[in-house]
Parts: C-alpha cells; structure tokens; sequence
C-alpha cells in the first residue's frame, strides 16, 4: 500500500526493503511506525516473488530505540494491556530472511529491532547499545534475551547494566553483527547479500531460517530433530532435484520456488 505514514516501501527485482523514516526522532519506534513495519514485512512475507527483505533506516540512525516520548506518561497496566510491543513478535516470526542495514544509531528498540533480523550488515559508523538503564527500565523489545545469545552474558550484562554503547568494530567482534562495511558501501552490500538469498530456493530459505531460529529456541536435541526433519523435506521438492542435478550437470541450477 502506499498508505505508509513512517516507512518507505520499495521492491527491487525479488528483494523488499523497508526504510524507517522518521528522522525528525532519529526513526524512535512509535506504535504507528511498529504497524507499518509489521504490515509492510508482512504483506512481503505473503509474497512468493520476494525472497529477502532489507530493513534500513537513515545513515545517521537505524532506530534510537522506542519512542520514549510516546512512553513516558503510560502506567504498567497501560503497557501491558495495550500490549505495547506485542506487534514485533509478527516481524520476529517472519519466514522470509531479514537484512538489517545498520548506518548510526541502533540503540534500545533499535538494536533489539536488529537482533529480530537474521543477517546484521553494519556500517563502520553504527553504534550498538541498550540504555534502557539510564531511563530508569530495561530492555522491553528482547535485548535482555536475544543480546545474551548474541554476545554471551559477560558482555551482554556490562551493556544493559551500564547502557553503554558499542561501536561497529567491538560489535563485530563481539558477534552482535553478521560483517562491518565501509558508511558508503553499506547498501550496495545489503543489496548484494539480499540477492543472493532471493536467488535461492524459497522452500529451502524458509527452511534454513526455520532451523536457525530453533537453534536460538531449543535444545540441541530437539534443534537436531526439527533440522533432520526439514532436511529430508525438502527432498520433496523439485528444486532439490534441480539443485543436484544441475551439480552433477556443472551448470547453474534454475530454481522454481516448488
Ligand atoms: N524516543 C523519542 N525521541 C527520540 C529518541 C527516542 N528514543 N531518540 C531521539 N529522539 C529525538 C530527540 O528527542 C530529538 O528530538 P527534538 O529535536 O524534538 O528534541 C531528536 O530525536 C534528535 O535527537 P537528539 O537531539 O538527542 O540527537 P543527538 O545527536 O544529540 O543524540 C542520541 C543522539 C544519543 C541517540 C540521543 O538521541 C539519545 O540518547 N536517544 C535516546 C536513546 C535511548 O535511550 N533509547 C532507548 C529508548 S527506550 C527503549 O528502547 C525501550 C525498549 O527496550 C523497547
């Protein structure tokens, strides 16, 4: 729709992307700009010609976290039965691989925005960070769970104790972020690493981030389970039979989606 208030849609070739634009508040994720980013990803979700999503924001901002404007004045009993966040969970549980491209600013909900993403491309220029501590709270969006998996506890507690940030070297180090690229390059390489993963098999794709994302729920002996099972389902699928015999062929393999 072009009915977005805070967001910008566009589709390149099989990639959807997602720019957040509201940069009078550093894109700060307010309950409307959490509708279209649900909506948008969403309606991508449903459609079978994309196969990758980019989600960026503006090159001095990612996200600088939850609206703490929109938050300030709320009870908890406002909080909770508004469900205040609740809507991210439609975008954490998106089939359809997700890029975040980080340029500036991830902190707070922005950061815990890019841990719901699979792939995390940062710039040179981004900074990592959950300050919710200097608010007066905590991470609310996932960053006191997701962080730790990222990180492990010994980082993740130094930053969501002292709310310090990080920048994009000690994030990639860190494990927080898939690779650091050059400010300028940073759209062409999520452009490129879309691609990439759009050329796929969307049934294989599903299935891959299906089973990294148990990876991240489960214990290992039930994450084995589900990617065993997978595994041998796509064995129904033409492309993998496509994907083998193009292999034995020494030849491109010409994927259907079926
Ligand atoms: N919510 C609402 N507005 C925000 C915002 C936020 N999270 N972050 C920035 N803005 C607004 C500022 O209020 C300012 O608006 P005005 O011009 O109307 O005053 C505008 O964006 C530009 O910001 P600054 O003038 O502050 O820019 P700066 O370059 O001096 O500083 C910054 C940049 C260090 C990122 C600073 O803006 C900042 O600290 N922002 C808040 C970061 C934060 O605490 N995030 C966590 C939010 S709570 C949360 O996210 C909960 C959760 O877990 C889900």
């Amino acid at each position: 729709p072009d009915s977005y208030e805070t967001i910008l849609v566009e589709t390149r070739g099989r990639v959807g992307w997602i720019t957040l634009n509201r940069p009078e508040a550093l894109n700060a994720l307010n309950t409307q700009i959490m509708r279209d980013v649900v909506a948008a990803a969403s309606a991508f979700d449903a459609d079978e010609s994309i196969g990758a999503i980019v989600l960026t924001g503006s090159e001095r901002a990612f996200a600088a976290g939850a609206d703490i404007k929109e938050m300030e004045s709320k009870s908890g009993l406002e909080m909770i039965m508004g469900d205040h966040f609740g809507e991210w969970a439609r975008f954490a549980a998106l089939r359809t691989p997700v890029i975040a491209a980080v340029s500036g600013y991830a902190l707070g909900g922005g950061c815990e925005l890019a841990m719901m993403c699979d792939i995390i491309l940062a710039a040179d220029t981004a900074k990592f960070g959950q300050p919710e501590i200097n608010l007066g709270v905590i991470p609310g969006m996932g960053g006191s769970q997701r962080l730790i998996r990222a990180v492990g506890y010994y980082k993740a507690a130094e930053l969501v104790l002292t709310g310090r940030m990080m920048d994009a070297a000690e994030a990639e180090r860190s494990g927080l972020v898939s690779r650091v690229v050059p400010a300028a390059d940073l759209l062409s390489e999520a452009s490129k690493t879309a691609e990439t993963i759009a050329s796929k098999s969307l049934p294989s794709v599903y299935a891959a981030k299906a089973a990294l994302d148990a990876a991240m729920e489960t214990s290992l002996a039930e994450g084995l389970r589900f990617e065993r099972h997978a595994f041998a389902a796509l064995f129904d699928t033409a492309d993998q039979k496509e994907g083998m015999s193009a292999f034995r062929e020494k030849r491109s393999p010409d994927f259907q989606n079926r």
